[in-house]
């Protein structure tokens, strides 16, 4: 897979993709991560990218010239544009495995009070990481990034995503290692028992009670991010 990321913020990026599983996968040429700066598309003479609001309305609005630009010289047959905004459908796991089976992403990552409107005319989708804003797309395109890229096939083992939380619609189940008995704290018996098929039913039981516990929406399906 490829992702281009357009920012007016680069170096953010600067160690992001450096170390472990995404790393990796950059090693191994499963993925491909290009930043680009907006500004190196500015027409401008003077590389100005944003401009004041149309009636009025305090700080600085992206225009549409760079980032179409940078986009036309970009995309390709394969490309899925997207815009990183909070008013963008709310980011999940299901769409993050849709995503990760795509062959190229162009990341637009919005800053400042906002973006020229018709930006949304170039992109195939928006999507916001969360019911709150941040200073800039930076941030939440990173999430993106990472959370495709672990599932992007050959980065991880399968096994390890497949009973994870969200997969399924429910949280993971409790995991220890050693010792047995930490300052009196006790690992459950059936995790030593050796019995394969009891130590699954158990993990499945704690998955449907933790998630009744601290995500019965997830159960109920009322999580709607449609
Ligand atoms: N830009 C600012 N806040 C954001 C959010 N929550 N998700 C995506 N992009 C954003």
């Amino acid at each position: 897979m490829k992702i281009d990321v357009l920012t007016l913020f680069p170096n953010m990026f600067n160690d992001i993709f450096k170390e472990s599983i995404i790393k990796r996968a950059i090693d191994k040429k499963i993925v491909e991560i290009n930043i680009h700066n907006i500004r190196d598309y500015s027409n401008d003479p003077h590389k100005k990218v944003d401009d004041t609001p149309y009636g009025g309305g305090c700080g600085m609005v992206l225009m549409c010239q760079p980032i179409f630009d940078a986009v036309k010289t970009l995309k390709n047959e394969n490309s899925k544009v997207i815009l990183l905004t909070p008013s963008g459908k709310v980011y999940n796991q299901t769409l993050a495995i849709d995503l990760s089976k795509k062959k190229h992403l162009i990341l637009i990552c919005g800053h400042y009070e906002g973006f020229d409107e018709r930006i949304k005319t170039i992109c195939d989708m928006e999507i916001s990481i969360g019911d709150y804003v941040l200073t800039g797309g930076e941030i939440p395109s990173m999430v993106l990034i990472d959370s495709i890229t672990r599932l992007i096939d050959g980065v991880i083992k399968e096994e390890s995503y497949q009973k994870e939380s969200f997969s399924n619609n429910l949280l993971d189940y409790p995991t220890y290692t050693k010792p047995r008995n930490y300052e009196g704290l006790e690992v459950p018996d059936v995790l030593v028992s050796g019995n394969h098929r009891e130590i699954n039913k158990w993990r499945i039981k704690k998955q449907i009670e933790l998630t009744q516990k601290l995500r019965p929406d997830l159960l109920k399906g009322e999580k709607d991010y449609d």
